[in-house]
């Protein structure tokens, strides 16, 4: 008998084998010990895994065995046709009624009462046997569980209002909807269903018998509104307001219509949605708002998008005080489905920061979480607005300007021991503060500047490679919110402004520092 705990069993088996090796090899090791076993298989002889971590984790196997005949065969019992193991039991009862095969002695046993124990008995691995559990010995059997997680049943008594039209996100989440009991959902938008992504989610909805009910109009008008509770073919229990309009911009140079495009649908929506429902006397069992992490956050050029949502969070507490249903979804960036999963955004702007996509699977759970929070009060102290699709691991402040109060001065040392300016150490950044006081040449300050904002640009566009700092910005995906964001980094940690026409003007990386280092001389 050779231990299976170190790799030295393959060099002893070949030893006593005197090199030949062995026929069968019946393993469930993984890993280097997997790769051990195969190399102890003799000339023609099989290794059957019975394992499936290294199948599942995609590894790979030596060649080597296979120029001696060997064959490497897998076995999965979950994977047979019950006429197989039908077919496989018979072979097996018969072995045992011939007495070739004996049960396994019992080595140990506890009684229900002690099932941790059995388990952390089975965990020391010394043991040889079976390890049964036997309510013999047991008074009362009482074991501890965890409870079931609440179940989403959605009620056919009524309709479903879903508000944004179903080619984006409305269209998964009524998928979804229909799938968890809805039998009957309204939608209301402004283009009408005739594109092959809405027709798709009318046709799954009714193959889950769920009648989706159309409605053209706005949710900014409140006679669109109206019809679309009256389109409804049962009266309205429940709204999913999914409403939105980007209209990205800087904030300097937005238009007034600019401004107001993306509130509207927020707002004049959400008040519309909300009045019509009370005009109705319905009692709803959920009013969710899809708002956005943005709100919470900021987001550069969204300043009309994120006053939205932040409304919208506003208004879920509003809810709340009056005694009503509500939940206002602080969505993260949503990949899969909705506006951004064709987006190469994506990756770029939303993953360096921290903001973690959510994929639809997780959008499902967050709709049931709130729902439910809602119908079951699944936690008593909740506000009303559920945070999402952020990874509290990486601080959203560094390049906020919003939050640059909370943060340890540029350069210093964090609590947690780490540089918050980012990779470069503070000699660069301290030389670049002081370039007025001290007497540095020229060269080493445009040496420092391009460093430092390399790493910045870096982190802003998501790249790991260091840009070249004589290429052109644009070629990097440079857009004028990069720049705002690099501008407003400037003005935080270097106490200097270069306006959004000269950042945009300077078209490389060197000649910015340039004017950066221009500017700091001049201080
Ligand atoms: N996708 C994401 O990553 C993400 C992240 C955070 C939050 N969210 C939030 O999630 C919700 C849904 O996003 P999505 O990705 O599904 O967006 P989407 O695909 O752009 O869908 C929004 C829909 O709203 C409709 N709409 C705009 N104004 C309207 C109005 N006045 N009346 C009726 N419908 C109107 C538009 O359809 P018509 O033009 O046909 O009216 C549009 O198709 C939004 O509230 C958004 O703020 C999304």
């Amino acid at each position: 008998m050779f231990s299976s705990r170190t790799t030295s069993f393959s060099k002893e088996i070949m030893k006593i084998t005197n090199g030949r090796g062995v026929d069968v090899c019946l393993n469930s090791l993984t890993g280097d010990m997997l790769h051990e076993s195969w190399r102890c298989i003799a000339e023609d002889g099989s290794l059957i895994e019975i394992g499936k971590k290294d199948i599942l984790d995609r590894n790979s196997l030596s060649m080597e065995p296979f120029d001696r005949n060997c064959s490497y065969r897998a076995f999965d019992l979950s994977r047979f046709t019950w006429e197989r193991i039908s077919e496989i039991s018979e072979d097996v009862l018969d072995l045992i009624h011939r007495r070739h095969l004996r049960p396994l002695h019992i080595c140990a046993v506890f009684s229900f009462e002690n099932i941790v124990e059995a388990f952390r008995y089975m965990q020391r691995g010394s043991h040889i046997g079976k390890v049964v559990i036997s309510f013999e010995n047991s008074k009362i059997t009482k074991v501890p569980i965890r409870p079931a997680s609440q179940e989403l049943r959605l009620r056919p008594d009524g309709s479903y209002l879903y508000a944004g039209g179903i080619k984006g996100m409305g269209g998964s989440l009524a998928v979804y909807m229909a799938c968890r009991g809805a039998k009957n959902i309204v939608v209301i938008s402004r283009s009408g269903y005739d594109d092959a992504k809405s027709q798709k989610v009318i046709s799954d909805c009714k193959a889950l018998g769920c009648h989706v009910g159309l409605m053209k109009g706005s949710v900014t008008e409140i006679d669109d509104v109206r019809r679309a509770y009256t389109t409804a073919s049962k009266p309205v229990i429940g709204i999913i307001h999914g409403a939105a309009m980007l209209r990205d911009r800087p904030l300097f140079s937005m238009t007034l219509e600019e401004f107001h495009d993306p509130i509207l649908p927020k707002v004049k929506g959400t008040w519309n949605l909300h009045n019509v429902a009370q005009e109705l006397g319905l009692k709803l069992d959920f009013f969710i708002l899809l708002s956005s992490l943005s709100g919470l956050l900021g987001q550069p050029g969204q300043a009309n998008y994120t006053t939205g949502n932040v409304f919208q969070d506003s208004f879920a507490t509003y809810r709340l005080q009056q005694g009503l249903a509500a939940s206002s979804l602080n969505l993260g960036p949503v990949d899969e489905v909705g506006w951004l999963s064709s987006s190469k955004v994506l990756d770029r702007f939303f993953e360096s920061r921290g903001w973690s996509a959510i994929k639809e699977k997780l959008l499902h759970r967050i709709l049931r979480a709130s729902i439910l929070q809602q119908t079951h009060t699944l936690n008593p102290y909740s506000t009303g607005v559920m945070i999402t699709g952020f990874v509290p691991e990486k601080p959203p402040f560094e390049a906020v300007h919003r939050f640059s109060a909370l943060r340890p001065a540029a350069g210093s040392v964090s609590a947690r021991g780490e540089n918050f300016s980012g990779g470069f150490g503070r000699n660069k950044l301290d030389l670049l503060k002081n370039a007025a006081n001290a007497d540095i040449d020229k060269d080493t300050l445009l040496a420092a500047a391009v460093d430092v904002m390399n790493e910045v640009m870096m982190r802003n566009l998501g790249v790991k490679e260091p840009l070249d700092a004589a290429r052109p910005l644009a070629d990097y995906g440079v857009d004028s919110l990069t720049t705002i964001e690099l501008r407003n980094w400037i003005r935080v940690e270097l106490a200097i402004d270069v306006s959004v026409l000269e950042s945009m003007r300077a078209r490389t990386l060197k000649a910015l520092s340039e004017t950066v280092v221009n500017k700091l001389l001049r201080c």
